[in-house]
C-alpha cells in the first residue's frame, strides 16, 4: 500500500489537530478553559460580519459569486490596486496551496526561515519539493542566510512578516535590500496575516513593496482582526500575470457566500478593529508586567501572541497549564522545546493564565 503514497507525502508528520474543547474538559473532567493557543480574537467575530452572514444564509441554495466581486471591490478600494491584482482563498492557507500548485513543480525547491509558520512546509513537501529551512538569528530572519540558500532550482521563498511564532518584524531597509538580491523568477511570498497588530512604523508592509520585485505574493487574512478564523477566508495581492495563473488553479467557488459577505462587511467595522487592537495592546501589557515580576522571560512581540520561556520545558508546562484547562501552545514542533506560546486574551483570560502559570511552575 506504502508505494502508492507519492514520496512527498510519506514522511509528511501529521497536523496535531486538538481536540474540540468539550471533549478535552470531559477527558479531564473539567470545566471553563480558555484558549490562547492559536493567535485568534479573543473577543469573537465582528459584529457586523456577524449580521452579514445573518443577511444572507436564505441564499444559501446558490453557488458563491466566483468572482469575489463586493469583497474584492472593497479591498480594491481600500488597497488602491485593481481588482485584477487580488486573490481570495478559502483562508490565506489556500492561497499558500495554490501558489505552490501554480509554481513549484516536484523535486523543485523553497526556502523558508526556521522556525516560521509549519504549513509552508507542509504544502511544498506535499506537492513532492524540497524546502530548505534557514535558521533564524536571534529570533529574526536571517535575510542573508536566506539569499545564501537560493539555488537555481528555487521557486518560492517565504517571507512571514511578522514571524509566527517569534512575533518579529523585518524593516523596510532590510527588505528591500533584499529584495534586490532575489533573483526575478523567484516567487516572495510574503506572509502578512498578522500585519494589523504591527506597531512599528519602520515596518516593511509589502504592499508598498509589491513594485520592487515581480515575484511578490503578499498574503493576508480575516482570520486575526477580524475574527473570522472559523469561516476561512484570506486574501492576497500579485502581479496581474501571476494573480491570472493562481486563478486558473482554484476552484470556481474557494471563497464561499457567507465568508465573502462577512468579510466584506468586516472591513467597515472599525469599532472592532479599534476594540481588537486595544485589548491587544492592553493585555500585551498586562501579560508582560506579570511575567517580569515573575522573572520570566519572553520575546518582545510586534503581533497579538508571543513566545515565553519556560522551565522544565514547554511541552511539561503546556501539559500542567492544559490540565487547568489553560490551553497553550508547546513550540517543540517549531524547534524551540524551552518555550509556550500565548495569544492575548480577554483581560479576564489573561489573569487566569498568570495565575495558572504561576501554580503551574511553583509545582515543578
Ligand atoms: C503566519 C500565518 N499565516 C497564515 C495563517 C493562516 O491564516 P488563514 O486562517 O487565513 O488560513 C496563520 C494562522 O495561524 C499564520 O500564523
Amino acid at each position: 500500500m506504502k508505494r502508492l503514497i507519492r514520496p512527498g507525502i510519506q514522511d509528511l508528520v501529521p497536523y496535531p489537530p486538538g481536540k474540540p474543547i468539550e471533549e478535552l474538559e470531559r477527558e479531564l473532567g473539567i470545566q471553563g478553559s480558555i484558549k490562547l493557543a492559536s493567535n485568534e480574537n479573543p473577543l469573537g467575530p465582528s459584529p457586523m460580519a456577524l449580521e452579514a452572514i445573518r443577511a444572507k444564509l436564505n441564499t444559501l441554495h446558490r453557488y458563491p459569486d466566483g468572482s469575489g466581486y463586493y469583497l474584492k471591490s472593497k479591498l480594491s478600494e481600500k488597497f488602491h490596486l485593481p481588482l485584477d491584482r487580488i486573490l481570495l482563498g478559502n483562508g490565506s492557507n489556500e492561497l499558500i496551496e495554490l501558489i505552490v500548485r501554480t509554481f513549484l513543480e516536484p523535486g523543485d525547491e523553497a526556502v523558508q526561515p526556521f522556525p516560521t509558520f509549519l504549513v509552508y512546509e507542509k504544502i511544498v513537501k506535499g506537492a513532492g519539493g524540497r524546502m530548505i529551512s534557514v535558521p533564524l538569528a536571534d529570533f529574526g530572519l536571517d535575510l542573508k542566510a536566506m539569499v545564501n540558500a537560493l539555488t537555481p532550482r528555487t521557486k518560492i521563498l517565504f517571507v512571514n512578516n511578522p514571524n509566527n511564532p517569534t512575533g518579529t518584524i523585518l524593516k523596510k531597509l532590510e527588505l528591500f535590500q533584499f529584495l534586490k538580491n532575489i533573483p526575478k523568477e523567484v516567487i516572495v511570498v510574503m506572509d502578512e496575516a498578522y500585519v494589523e497588530f504591527v506597531t512599528d512604523p519602520d515596518f516593511a508592509n509589502g504592499i508598498e513593496l509589491l513594485g520592487k520585485h515581480p515575484g511578490i505574493i503578499v498574503l493576508r487574512t480575516f482570520s486575526k482582526l477580524y475574527g473570522l478564523a472559523g469561516l476561512r477566508i484570506g486574501y492576497g495581492f500579485a502581479r496581474e500575470e501571476l494573480a491570472d495563473y493562481i486563478n486558473r488553479v482554484r476552484q470556481p467557488f474557494n471563497a464561499n457566500t457567507l465568508a465573502q459577505a462577512a468579510a466584506t462587511a468586516a472591513l467597515d467595522d472599525r469599532a472592532f478593529e479599534e476594540q481588537t487592537l486595544h485589548t491587544v495592546r492592553e493585555g500585551l501589557q498586562y501579560l508582560h508586567e506579570r511575567l517580569d515580576k515573575m522573572g520570566l522571560d519572553y520575546l518582545p512581540t510586534q503581533t497579538n501572541f508571543f513566545l515565553i520561556r519556560v522551565h522544565p520545558g514547554g511541552r511539561e508546562v503546556y501539559e500542567k497549564l492544559l490540565r487547568e484547562g489553560v490551553i497553550v501552545r508547546a513550540m517543540d514542533s517549531y524547534g524551540l522545546p524551552e518555550y509556550i506560546r500565548i495569544n492575548v486574551g480577554l483581560p479576564e483570560e489573561n489573569e487566569r493564565f498568570i495565575t495558572t502559570l504561576k501554580k503551574v511552575l511553583t509545582l515543578t
